[in-house]
């Protein structure tokens, strides 16, 4: 199955950045949901060394009309990993993140950047 149809059945929401041989990932969704992804990805052999550096819960998503909201450097190799991809159209602004969290998306953002 795609990585973005499970996330459409699991209503999991989210961003996805990728370059340079690192991914950031955010997951949006039901505590449940969410957690058993988390479980599915760390247990992927295509990566290692995942690391969640934050786990809490939300008043509303700020990824929520993205099954998987993609921000490529070089989209190719996660184009086929994640089999949805919108490179263009993805905000890296997001109003709705709160000024901590702008700063950690910012940092680890930081370092999927060319
Ligand atoms: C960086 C990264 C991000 C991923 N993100 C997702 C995701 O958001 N949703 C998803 O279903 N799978 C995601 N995957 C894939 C899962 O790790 C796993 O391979 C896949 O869900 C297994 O599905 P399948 O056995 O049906 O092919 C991701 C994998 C990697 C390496």
């Amino acid at each position: 199955m795609l990585a973005h149809q499970r996330n459409t059945e699991l209503a999991i929401t989210g961003v996805l950045f990728y370059a340079n041989e690192r991914f950031m990932q955010v997951l949006e969704g039901e505590e449940e949901a969410v957690r058993a992804l988390y479980e599915l990805i760390k247990c992927d052999s295509r990566h290692h060394s995942v690391i969640a550096y934050a786990d809490k819960s939300i008043v509303e998503r700020s990824f929520g009309e993205w099954a998987m909201a993609f921000q490529p450097s070089s989209p190719w190799q996660a184009m086929e990993l994640a089999g949805y991809l919108g490179p263009t159209d993805v905000a890296v602004e997001v109003a709705s993140l709160s000024s901590s969290d702008k700063k950690l998306f910012d940092l680890l953002r930081s370092f999927t950047l060319p």
